[in-house]
C-alpha cells in the first residue's frame, strides 16, 4: 500500500530528487545492516504476539530486510520514506521476504506521519518497535520523538541507527578521496543539489534526553568492511556528498580519476574500513505513552 500517488503536497521542494536517482544503486552498494545490531533490535519485541515494526526513513528497506531474517515472527511492517523511487525500491526488495508478514510503505515525511484508521473490524496496530536508521538527521528530530510518542504501543522501543560514511572515516584512503572530492566540488561537505550537509546541531543522545524517550542505551557494533575501487564508485553514486549530480558534466572525468587514484591506494587488496554500527535504544520511562 502507497499512498499518496504524488509526493506529500507539503514535502519542500528540491526534497525529492534528493535520493531518488540513487534508489537502485543505493540497495547494491550500501551496506545493510549488521546481523548482530539485528539480533538486538529482535530481541526487544521477541516475545509479543504479532509484533509490529515502524521504519521512518526505511530507503530500500534496509532495516525491515536485516529484522525480517532475525526475527521470523515479524507480523507487521510499516515502512515510511518521502521518496517514492526508494519506497517502489524497499517493496521489490522485501516482497520475496515477506513470508507472512504484511508490508505497508507510506510515502510521507517522517515527523508527520499518522497511521490510517482501521477499516471497520480490523484491529489497530500501534508500533512495538520504532526504528530509524541513517536517516534521522535528515529529520526534525524533536517532530519525530514526538511523534513516535504518540502513536506507539506503551512498552515500544525507539531505535536510531547509524554508521557514519566515506565522507566521516579517518583513514589514509579516504582522506585521498575526500581530498579529490573537494578539489571538484569545493571544501564543504555537498548535500545533494541543495546545498551543504546540515551538520546535526545537538546529539542525537541530547534530543532524546528531553524527550518522551529519555531511557537511552547505546550500543556500537564494530564493523570491518572491505571495498573495492568498483564498489566504492558504486557507493559514492549514491550519497549526497557525491552523487552524479553535484559533478554534472565533470562526473565522468571525476570517476576516472577517483578510479585511478582507489587502484594505486588499494595495490591490488581491498580497501579497508574499520566502522562502527551504533544503535541507540531508548524507551520511555515506565513504559509511559
Ligand atoms: C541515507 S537513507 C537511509 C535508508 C535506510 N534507512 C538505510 O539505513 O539504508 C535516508 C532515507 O531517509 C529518507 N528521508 C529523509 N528525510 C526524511 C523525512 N523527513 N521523512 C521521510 N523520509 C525521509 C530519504 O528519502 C532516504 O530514503
Amino acid at each position: 500500500m502507497t499512498y499518496p500517488d504524488e509526493p506529500f503536497p507539503s514535502l519542500p521542494a528540491g526534497k525529492e530528487e534528493l535520493f531518488a536517482a540513487a534508489a537502485a544503486e543505493y540497495d547494491r552498494y550500501r551496506p545493510g545492516v549488521p546481523a548482530e545490531a539485528a539480533e538486538l533490535l529482535a530481541d526487544t519485541v521477541r516475545d509479543l504476539p504479532d509484533p509490529t515494526l515502524l521504519d521512518l526513513g526505511t530507503g530500500t528497506g534496509q532495516v525491515p530486510r536485516a529484522l525480517l531474517k532475525a526475527l521470523p515472527s515479524l507480523a507487521y511492517i510499516e515502512a515510511v520514506d518521502w521518496s517514492r523511487p526508494m519506497l517502489d525500491q524497499a517493496r521489490a526488495a522485501l516482497t520475496p521476504v515477506l513470508g507472512d508478514c504484511t508490508l505497508s510503505l507510506i510515502q510521507t515525511s517522517a515527523d508527520i506521519y499518522a497511521p490510517l484508521a482501521p477499516l471497520p473490524g480490523e484491529e489497530r496496530r500501534t508500533p512495538d518497535l520504532i526504528t530509524c536508521c541513517r536517516a534521522y538527521h535528515w529529520m526534525s528530530g524533536p517532530d519525530v520523538l514526538a511523534m513516535a510518542h504518540r502513536i506507539a504501543a506503551p512498552q515500544a522501543t525507539l531505535a536510531i541507527m547509524g554508521d557514519g560514511s566515506l565522507w566521516t572515516y579517518e583513514a589514509d584512503w579516504t582522506q585521498a578521496l575526500r581530498d579529490l572530492i573537494q578539489r571538484y566540488l569545493g571544501p564543504g561537505r555537498r548535500a545533494g543539489v541543495l546545498g551543504d550537509y546540515p551538520k546535526p546541531v545537538r546529539p542525537f543522545q541530547e534530543e532524546l534526553a528531553d524527550s518522551a524517550w529519555s531511557d537511552v542505551a547505546e550500543h556500537p557494533f564494530p564493523i570491518t568492511r572491505s571495498w573495492t575501487p568498483e564498489t566504492v564508485l558504486g557507493y559514492l553514486r549514491t550519497t549526497s556528498f557525491a552523487g552524479a549530480e553535484l559533478f554534472a558534466e565533470r562526473h565522468a572525468a571525476f570517476e576516472e580519476e577517483a578510479r585511478a587514484l582507489l587502484d594505486e591506494l588499494a595495490d591490488g587488496g581491498s580497501l579497508l574500513e574499520e566502522a562502527v554500527f551504533t544503535v541507540l535504544l531508548a524507551r520511555r520511562p515506565g513504559g509511559a505513552r
